[in-house]
């Protein structure tokens, strides 16, 4: 059954499903294209609800039969499931239906990738398995029987049987049907285990194709470090006996937690120094411990409706962050927090997709998996404990375990804790979960008999649906910096809450550098008059990483600005503060390699359009390409020094060797500039690992060099899906703004190119969106060209498709050319036949 008119869901209609679950027993009798699958549920009136309607969500299903206590029903059809009358007393429904997974190219529900079941359920791709009550506020113990001849057949909880084509799993914990998972094939496992701090047993494994067994013991450290870390920080011990995780190839985001059995893109697991990038190990880490921790915040304690996603994956992703700068360095990993949250969620809620951290309304729920709920989610949580302090976050956190543990809640729920274990009232507060946009808060100082008064005023532009804003709370951290270089006043949180707020400091002896928005304490624009002196200084002085950092960043957008805006020269002041802090041997690799890195075009674009300035994509790749062959030439005495190649066989996946290699590699990048590539081309043919191999490949590439060394990378690894996606990736990435498009049309012509496979869609298509210069080229061809492909692509998967229209989301920064071939191409996607709900709702909101 496919709807008609798709419907918009509101947060206010929420009303809780008239029935309870006592238990469900599933039976999957496996087969490609004629899956059978038998529910058996027990349910029973809900007196918490006055909704008494007997509606189960499904979709694509066949109904082979069905019974209420026994007796065969013919259930009413009803959009987007069916309906059917029931005892007003505990009653059993029973159902048999077909479903195929093999044509399920969606990758939701069941499917089968690589010949082996899979299954995405998060978030409404249940009611494409049975029919069932589709939502997480209906909570179940599962009972899974799996018949298939695949030698391994998994789900979710406890074994309870294993023979010869068959296997029982039972799963103790009540959990909703976006948590369930099943998983058949021929698989291999890594095993290991884990002790829990009350001594309990943990068996583990990670399963994977024949052929990736080398590729998985760095997610099990990964895996067992999480279990520790969430113990210890807190106070959170795994809960059954057997933890699995299995790597699929053809998946459309990054991993999921399905309770005992999670199921990850191969690419977010399986790592090896061959094949993976210290990126690539870092982000494994991130994610493997992100599902884990889900296990507590979003399975045992889940959201009462899908408006509250944020309630779990917000908190899980700043959980993942704390864990992941507890692993490696806060500082650089505050850093790389900031870069994303600024590229991609500051960029959302800056155009026509913004959107409340907590929407309002949805269409298709999986659009709203964005950098909002995630990242902005994660931050708001930062701010919170930032606000209450470390003691009562952690007291808050427990007594939200207490209370929910069980339950499906909301974000008031979440903030109540909260307020009970402070005594505070979060009113004010809770906004930063209805209210879209990025706040801009400008600041000026006073200066006055030895006193220093920050005055700060704070406005959110206005967002879809939503014109007037009020302030927000915003925690500034501020230090002060003396004269001298030495710190006067330490970090302390400014809490503002009005729209206009002053906050002095007295008893200072000389005016001392403030240093304000400390480790970015909030998710806002700060704009401050500040001169190139001041920069420099907290450059060189400031005891935040995070303000160094940006003071160089911002030294180094205003020279780019300056270039694109009025041809000027490269601001001898950038220069020398950049020299200064590279070259510094006394500071940290990974930071030193922050500093080096210049300003993505995109985030250029957007200054620009911010001062009223019509980007050229053009200009702005050009200006940035000068900069760089000047630092290389203002550099070209450290280069040669800074680059400096991991010793063969001393390779290992942690910050400090990812650290080196990255400073080496940035200095690579320049060496390239200037030496002919001889540099690049060495490490090429000498790297015994890929963040080299590959780090050579693309320095050469950004030099305009690297033909030959291309052709060896594929031959040596056109057998590793992985890494062939870098391959692809890479030639996309680099090209020439006016040939980008070329680049990508000819790739997507490759053997090895195919649109049913995620991670190899976005190599190419999530590249070419992502050169800035390319994807705005003048010509519009890549503009058409993604079109094209996301036309082809969505009946064929509509949640990539409406994902990746995303890269249209900025086109009213753009001239009125650009804007208008944008427009045709957005106005030929919706018109297409069918057009998915999900893509349809993106690009109507985009077009807006
Ligand atoms: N919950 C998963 C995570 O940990 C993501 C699932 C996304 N699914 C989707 N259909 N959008 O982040
Ligand atoms: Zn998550």
């Amino acid at each position: 059954m496919k709807d008609a008119a798709p419907q918009t869901i509101h947060l206010k209609d929420y009303t809780p499903f008239g029935y309870r679950i006592d238990s469900v027993e599933l039976t999957f009798k496996l087969h490609p294209t004629a899956t059978r699958v038998i529910s058996k549920i027990a349910f029973a009136p809900n007196p918490a609800a006055s909704d008494t309607r007997f509606f189960l969500h499904g979709e694509e299903l066949e109904l082979i039969s069905a019974a209420i206590d026994g007796a065969p029903v013919i259930p009413r059809k009803v959009e987007g499931g069916i309906e059917a009358d029931v005892p007003d007393a505990p009653f059993v429904w029973e159902a048999e239906v077909e479903i195929s997974p093999e044509t399920n190219t969606a990758l939701e529900g069941l499917y089968m990738s690589n010949g082996m079941y899979s299954t995405q359920c998060e978030a409404e791709g249940f009611r494409k398995i049975t029919f069932y009550p589709d939502r997480p506020d209906v909570m179940a113990v599962f009972t899974v029987r799996i018949e298939g001849d695949q030698p391994v057949l998994l789900s979710n909880g406890n074994p309870v049987e294993r023979g010869d084509g068959v296997a029982v799993w039972h799963d103790p914990w009540p959990k909703p049907s976006y948590l369930f998972a099943l998983v058949a094939g021929e698989l291999i496992n890594h095993p290991d285990s884990f002790t829990t701090k009350s001594g309990k047993e943990v068996e583990l494994n990670i399963w994977v194709r024949p052929g990736d067994e080398d590729k998985c013991a760095f997610g099990m450290e990964a895996l067992k470090k999480s279990m520790k870390w969430d113990e210890d920080t807190y106070g959170r011990e795994y809960d059954l006996d057997i933890f699995n995780i299995v790597a699929v190839d053809d998946f459309n985001m990054g991993a999921m937690e399905n309770k005992g059995l999670n199921i990850f893109n191969s690419s977010c697991v399986l790592a090896s120094q061959a094949t993976s990038t210290d990126a690539n190990f870092e982000r494994i880490e991130g994610i493997i411990a992100h599902e884990y921790f889900h296990n507590w915040t979003g399975n045992r304690i889940t959201c009462r409706d899908w408006f509250q996603l944020c309630l779990k994956e917000g908190l899980t992703v700043y959980r993942d962050q704390m864990f992941s700068g507890d692993m490696r360095s806060h500082a650089v990993k505050r850093i790389e927090e900031v870069m994303i949250l600024r590229a991609r969620q500051f960029r959302e809620d800056n155009g026509p997709l913004a959107h409340p951290v907590r929407p309002e309304s949805f269409v298709e729920i999986n659009n709203f998996y964005t950098a909002t709920v995630y990242e902005k989610g994660a931050e708001i949580i930062g701010m919170l404990r930032r606000l209450i302090g470390d003691e009562a976050y952690r007291k808050g956190c427990d007594l939200y375990f207490d209370r929910h543990d069980g339950e499906a809640v909301t974000i008031e729920d979440w903030l109540a804790s909260f307020e009970e274990v402070t005594g505070r009232d979060l009113a004010q507060f809770k906004q930063w979960y209805s209210q879209a946009g990025t706040p801009r808060l400008k600041m000026s100082e006073t200066w006055e008999d030895g006193a220093l008064t920050l005055n700060f005023t704070q406005t959110t532009p206005p967002t879809p649906g939503q014109k007037e804003k009020n302030p927000q709370v915003i925690p500034i951290a501020v230090g002060l910096i003396g004269p001298n270089g030495d710190e006067v006043v330490p970090t302390t949180v400014l809490e503002m809450t009005e729209a206009e707020q002053s906050f002095t400091f007295e008893g200072l002896g000389a005016r001392p550098v403030a240093s304000v928005l400390r480790d970015f304490s909030a998710p806002v624009i700060l704009e401050r008059e500040i001169d190139d002196a001041t920069r420099a200084f907290l450059l060189a002085h400031d005891t935040d990483p995070f303000q160094t950092w940006e003071m160089g960043r911002m030294l180094a957008k205003d020279t780019l600005i300056a270039m694109i805006v009025r041809d000027a020269a490269p601001a001898p002041a950038y220069l020398d503060a950049i020299r200064a802090v590279v070259t510094d041997e006394t500071q940290d690799p990974a930071f030193r390699a922050l500093v080096f890195g210049l300003p993505s075009q995109d985030d250029l674009a957007q200054t620009l359009f911010d001062a009223g300035i019509t980007p050229d994509p053009q200009k702005i790749y050009d200006a940035r390409e000068s900069l760089r062959h000047t630092v290389a030439r203002h550099l070209s005495d450290a280069l040669p020094t800074l680059f400096r190649p991991t010793e063969p066989g001393t390779f290992t996946p942690d910050a400090e060797g990812s650290g080196r290699r990255s400073l080496s590699l940035a200095a690579l990048s320049y060496l390239a500039l200037l030496d002919g590539g001889a540099a690049a081309t060495s490490l090429f043919a000498q790297a015994d690992n890929m963040t080299e191999q590959a780090g050579a490949l693309q320095a050469l590439l950004s030099a305009g060099l690297g033909t030959s060394e291309l052709q060896a990378f594929e031959a040596q690894w056109k057998d590793d899906r992985l890494v062939m996606d870098k391959w692809f990736t890479m030639q996309v990435a680099s090209a020439a703004p006016d040939k980008a498009a070329e680049v990508a049309e000819a790739l997507s012509h490759h053997p090895a190119f195919t649109n049913k496979n995620p991670n190899r869609f976005r190599a190419v298509f999530g590249a070419l969106s992502a050169n800035h210069a390319g994807f705005h080229h003048a010509s519009g061809a890549a503009y058409k060209l993604l079109a094209d492909q996301l036309i082809s692509l969505d009946s064929l998967n509509p949640q990539i498709t409406a994902r990746m229209s995303g890269a249209f989301e900025t086109w009213k920064r753009y001239d009125a050319d650009r804007q208008g071939m944008i427009r045709t191409e957005l106005e030929r996607i919706l018109a297409t036949p069918n057009l998915s709900r999900d893509t349809t709702e993106m690009v109507s909101r985009i077009l807006s």
